[in-house]
């Protein structure tokens, strides 16, 4: 049986959960004070032995990454939390900094001190304003309270705390994009390497973390390196925040340890809606390719679902049953990568308007035989050939969806349109 005991999601029910009262009383800033009490070399040794592998959807290992960062030179190095979510499906972080900004916070104060950091930023998406409210009080309370700013806790060490907004671009959660858009620049990837932790923020050594990564890190502290490897697969340790969209009964976040299956995720999540049939999902988000429900017991850790064929990436299970259509669904999803890819190489540029424009076209009756085949000459063009991941995710629920649903593109042609009964009443029954 899986031990579902929740860690970053533990306060996210109490009364006024984003208040430090409220975070203090169940423990809060207690790994804060136990680690200013550590070496920082040790506090990076823990993170590595822990196995935490960063929760934006690389799954790049935390701990290596703060060790990337060069010897202390005595002139500033920077935190920057990617708290940017923009993939569809993606939606951790948010409700993270809503329930809970103090594990966030804590986790920003305790790596700075690791990493040897005076001043941390948090880059957050441009829409959200109501979470950026809620940052911005906690970061205050936390100044208040002493655990920022100046001599914290009487450790002698100082740490600043900015957040930023974004102006709502999925590109700037790229982190070189975002580090663009931070220093006040239109946020466009940068060529890598050189990587942030060598040259990042201002040019300076600069650690990019994902919100769940860094709000990982006050429960490794606290409980140490033993609990959180008891936790997850060989490979894939601790737990993680699963985010559940789609045609489910309960539609939510669910915090489990890495490795358990959508199968009983969905059981969590009240079962299908209606009690139909799992047509196919994302694992990772939009930008990960398709499963049906052949994968419903495949281990949601990071080995297990790439040697199926796709990535864990954020963790975002998109789930649609029987009633869908797959054209559509991925129509949408290409709309989107036409209207956020940042235009900066030709391949993505070009090929997302054109993927978009055959869909299009296959939905509405208009498409061709030829189609099929062009979206995938179109894909194979950007595929390895983009700047940045934008390009490459964009086609992966293209590429899968043909794989495995050929004849529903088929049907499009054949029918002169889609064969799916897209009615309101078809959609929320
Ligand atoms: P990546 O694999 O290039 O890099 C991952 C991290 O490891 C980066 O911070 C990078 O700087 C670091 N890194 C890698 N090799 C390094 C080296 N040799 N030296 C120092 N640092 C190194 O992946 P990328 O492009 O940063 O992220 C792609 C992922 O982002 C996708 O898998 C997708 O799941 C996820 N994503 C998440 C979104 C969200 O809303 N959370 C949105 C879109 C994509
Ligand atoms: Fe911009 Fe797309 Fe190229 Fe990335 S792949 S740099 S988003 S145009």
């Amino acid at each position: 049986m899986t031990d579902l005991t929740p860690v970053l999601s533990a306060t996210w029910d109490a009364e006024q959960s984003w208040k430090l009262g409220t975070y203090e009383e169940h423990g809060g800033y207690g790994a804060l004070k136990k680690a200013l009490g550590m070496p920082p070399a040790d506090i990076i040794q823990a993170v590595k032995d822990s196995g935490l592998r960063g929760r934006g959807g690389a799954g790049f290992p935390t701990g290596m990454k703060w060790g990337f960062l060069p010897p202390d030179d005595g002139k500033p190095r920077y935190l920057v939390v990617n708290a940017d979510e923009s993939e569809p499906g993606t939606c951790k972080d948010i409700p993270t900094m809503l329930s809970a900004p103090h594990v966030l916070v804590e986790g920003v104060a305790i790596t700075s001190f690791a990493i040897g950091c005076n001043h941390a930023f948090i880059y957050l998406r441009g829409e959200v304003v109501h979470v950026y409210r809620r940052l911005m009080q906690a970061v205050r309370e936390a100044y208040e309270a002493g655990h920022l700013g100046k001599d914290i806790h009487g450790s002698g060490y100082d740490l600043d705390v900015t957040v930023h907004a974004g102006a709502g671009a999925y590109i700037c959660g790229e982190e070189t994009a975002l580090l663009d858009s931070l220093e006040g620049r239109r946020g466009q990837p940068r060529l890598k390497p050189p990587f942030p932790a060598v040259e990042g923020l201002y040019a300076r050594p600069t650690v990019v973390n994902n919100v769940e990564s860094i709000a990982s890190v006050p429960s490794i502290v606290d409980k140490g390196v033993d609990w959180f490897t008891s936790m997850g697969t060989e490979r894939s340790k601790g737990m993680g925040l699963f985010s559940l969209s789609g045609h489910v009964n309960k539609p939510g976040q669910y915090e489990a340890p890495l490795g358990i299956s959508l199968r009983e995720l969905i059981d969590m999540a009240g079962g299908m809606r209606g009690g139909k049939e799992l047509k196919f999902w994302t694992p990772g988000g939009s930008s990960t390719p398709l499963f049906t429900a052949e994968h419903l017991d495949t281990p949601l850790d990071y080995e297990s679902v790439g040697a199926a064929g796709s990535m864990l990436g954020t963790r975002a299970l998109q789930i649609f049953d029987e009633t869908t259509c797959v054209v559509r669904a991925v129509t949408r999803w290409t709309e989107f990568y036409k209207h956020e890819s940042c235009g900066k190489c030709t391949p993505c540029r070009e090929g997302t308007f054109w993927l978009a424009q055959i869909l299009e076209r296959l939905e509405d009756g208009h498409g061709t035989d030829a189609d099929i085949q062009q979206l995938l000459d179109t894909c194979d063009s950007i595929l390895g050939r983009s700047f940045c991941a934008l390009g490459d995710g964009a086609t992966s629920c293209i590429t899968s969806s043909v794989k495995l649903f050929r004849e529903e593109y088929e049907a499009h042609v054949q029918q002169g349109g889609c064969p799916f009964d897209h009615s309101a009443a078809a959609l929320f029954d």
